[in-house]
């Protein structure tokens, strides 16, 4: 892999010429057969992500990832690196940990085997009795391939599969100027919702959804069609770049105090110097760019060094196939994913962390998704059930929590005998990629 493979060349994702017209019907969003083919095609094959390497900074640390009916730990050697392993003893098959730790040792609580952390066993009772010899110092737990990019640990079940970084191509190259590892965890949550997963991938694939269903967006990230760009990649991957000024076909009414008068301040651009509405949008995005450009050191937004003049001031929301969505803000980075439920197709987990990168001289920090935050990394994950929103008061109103509460819906539409396929306009084609990707993996294409 390399800056100038083919692969690098985004293709149009507003032209459904580059799709094959694959139906998506509404028996993926139910069906147990086909969420059983997608086990078997997708996710035994993909790379996961098992969490932050900032989570396990010292060796022993250990990540827990329990993914359907399968869990792994990633575990922090001696040497610095990171190495995969099933949950799962070899003497008898016990899930050995529940939750990420950190321990010198990982001990089986059924027969009491302790595994070191390179995954060799160190202790077996009365070693003696085995007519095989001796298991210590022999037997190993089964290993995984692992890697990092991101300030994410993956790993991928499938020793077959392709290096991490040709998995996410472009995203590496695409993403270089920002310090990723840098960003700081604020807000951490898991959330059950009742729908399939690949909702949450249908979502973020579009923005054609944002006026009806985020209506306080568009004053502050440009929702029109035409000043978007839309890009797919051959792998699954897919992004909208939205400028972050406002919509010149929304306006708000007179009166109303304008989102983007305090960012303009805030960078010291004083939003009454504009003629018009419009100048101040257009004009005073490039005035914004320049502003930061001019003082983001003395600031302290030392994430923006190596930024270029799109990234300090858009929104490039970005998915990667099949279940991660990531934002990459200029002063956040928001991470989103679901994940199926182990028995129930017509449930999901949904993962939010919201990150955001330290400003020097900041203790708080302005996290989109989830407001303002003390800039430190939580401890724990947040389990909430969606219940209708009820389960997860604290974000009512917020963007994500928005999208939630169309899930259950979009699940129940699902079923319908007036539903057979989607009727897109060509701003949704990355929609149907998603699935005609999936569709690749499941039919043993990829
Ligand atoms: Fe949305």
């Amino acid at each position: 892999m390399n800056e100038n493979s083919a692969s690098f060349a985004a293709l149009d994702g507003r032209d459904p010429a580059n799709l094959r017209g694959d139906p998506i019907t509404g028996d993926r969003y139910y069906s147990k057969e086909f969420a059983q083919k997608e086990w078997d095609g997708l996710w035994s094959r993909i790379w996961h992500v098992a969490g932050r390497t900032a989570e396990i900074p010292e060796p022993g640390d250990f990540l827990v990832h329990t993914f359907m009916k399968e869990s792994v730990i990633c575990i922090r050697q001696d040497d610095g690196s990171i190495r995969a392993f099933y949950n799962s003893c070899r003497h008898r098959g016990m899930r050995m940990v529940a939750e990420s730790s950190s321990l010198e040792a990982i001990t089986c609580p059924y027969h009491g085997w302790k595994w070191g952390k390179d995954g060799v066993l160190q202790f077996a009772q009365d070693g003696h009795d085995f007519p095989q010899g001796d298991p210590c110092g022999k037997l190993s737990l089964k290993e995984l391939r692992c890697d990092t990019w991101g300030g994410f640990v993956w790993y991928t079940m499938d020793p077959k599969a392709e290096p991490l970084l040709d998995y996410l191509d472009p995203m590496p190259q695409l993403y270089k100027n920002y310090p990723m590892d840098t960003a700081v965890r604020v807000a951490w949550y898991r959330i059950a919702l009742n729908a399939n997963w690949k909702f949450v991938t249908d979502n973020f694939s579009e923005s054609y959804h944002t006026r009806t269903a985020h209506p306080q967006v568009p004053p502050w990230i440009d929702q029109d069609v035409d000043t978007a760009r839309h890009e797919m990649w051959p792998r699954g991957h897919g992004r909208t770049v939205q400028p972050m000024r406002p919509s010149l076909s929304d306006r708000l009414p007179e009166g109303v105090p304008h989102p983007f008068e305090a960012i303009l301040q805030q960078w010291d651009i004083d939003p009454s110097s504009y003629a018009s509405y419009e100048d101040m949008a257009m004009q005073g995005w490039l005035d914004l760019k320049a502003a930061k450009r001019r003082l983001w050191q003395e600031r302290g937004y030392v994430h923006y060094k190596d930024m270029d003049d799109e990234q300090i001031t858009d929104s490039p929301h970005t998915v990667i196939f099949p279940n991660v969505t990531i934002s990459f803000l200029p002063d956040n980075l928001i991470f989103f994913r679901s994940e199926p439920h182990p028995e129930d197709p017509e449930k999901c987990f949904f993962d939010l962390w919201c990150m955001a990168f330290p400003v020097e001289g900041q203790e708080t920090c302005q996290s989109i998704m989830a407001g303002e935050k003390p800039l430190r990394e939580v401890e724990t994950c947040e389990h909430r059930d969606f219940d209708g929103g009820r389960g997860i008061p604290e974000l009512a109103g917020q963007i994500v929590y928005q999208d939630m509460e169309l899930a259950e819906g979009m699940q129940a539409g699902m079923h319908s005998k007036g539903y057979e396929d989607a009727y897109l306009p060509a701003q949704e084609t990355r929609v149907r990629f998603f699935h005609e990707v999936l569709n690749d993996w499941l039919e043993g294409r990829r």
